[in-house]
């Protein structure tokens, strides 16, 4: 359906699109310093419009489709171009990140599941899932932090988010390659603007787990 440029080019918007939502959820999470009203009410807000939030999440499940699709096409497309396995494999100008973006891309996809059945389904951690506060919310500050308060779920997290930032680093590099807007005198400049969203979003997004485990931030009610 799409030439080698075009599926180029639909990674490339997908993965904009995927980082977008990366650094707008984490700067959602970031509101748990906040304290339990601003979180518990931003979540309450985007649940009392299920007609949008079932249309974000569509898009963004047909946009995780595209990006996976894209990148297994352009592999296989790869392979077929390439008849002879190489003698020696020794990379050639390449880093341990764009060595290790499928990888590092599939353990995300289960990281993903997991998260989805731990804070959005439930299925993980039921008792803290059905937690509400005063005002008959989801109680979404005290779900959060008792999940991170056990230390096996928030190693997964932190490692997990390690391998995001191993990803967006080189993903975000690649989007400017894949999409021609890069020259080779920007290279640099693309490279650290890479780099800098991947420190951020990992940083701001692991600090919430280590903030549960030290107990800076502390749940209103549950079982710890
Ligand atoms: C420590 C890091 C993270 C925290 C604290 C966190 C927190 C949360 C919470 C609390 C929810 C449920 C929101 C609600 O019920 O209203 C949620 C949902 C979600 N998270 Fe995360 N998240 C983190 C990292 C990530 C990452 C890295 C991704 C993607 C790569 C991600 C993707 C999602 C998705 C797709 C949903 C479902 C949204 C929906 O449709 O309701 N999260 N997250």
């Amino acid at each position: 359906m799409f030439s080698t440029i075009g599926t180029k080019l639909v990674v490339a918007v997908t993965g904009v699109v995927l980082v977008l939502f990366v650094i707008g959820h984490m700067l959602g999470n970031l509101q748990i310093y906040l304290g339990p009203e601003a979180i518990n009410s931003y979540a309450a807000f985007l649940q009392a419009k299920p007609g949008p939030l079932w249309a974000i999440r569509l898009g963004l499940l047909a946009t995780v489709l595209l990006h996976i699709g894209g990148i297994i096409r352009l592999t296989l497309a790869n392979r077929r171009a390439r008849t002879t396995a190489y003698a020696i494999k020794k990379p050639v100008q390449s880093t341990f990140a764009s060595r290790t973006m499928v990888y590092s891309g599939s353990v995300l996809l289960a990281f993903v599941v997991f998260h989805l059945l731990h804070l959005t389904i439930g299925a993980i951690d039921p008792e803290n899932f059905h937690l509400t506060d005063a005002a008959g919310r989801h109680d979404v500050y005290s779900m959060t932090i008792l999940g991170f308060q056990q230390p096996l779920i928030s190693i997964s997290y932190i490692i997990a988010m390690g391998l995001l930032g191993l990803h967006l680093g080189h993903g975000v590099a690649s989007i400017f390659q894949s999409s021609g807007l890069r020259r080779p005198q920007l290279v640099p400049m693309i490279e650290v603007i890479g780099r800098i969203v991947a420190v951020v979003v990992v940083l701001g997004n692991i600090s919430i787990p280590v903030a549960a485990l030290l107990g800076w931030i502390s749940p209103t009610q549950g079982r710890f």
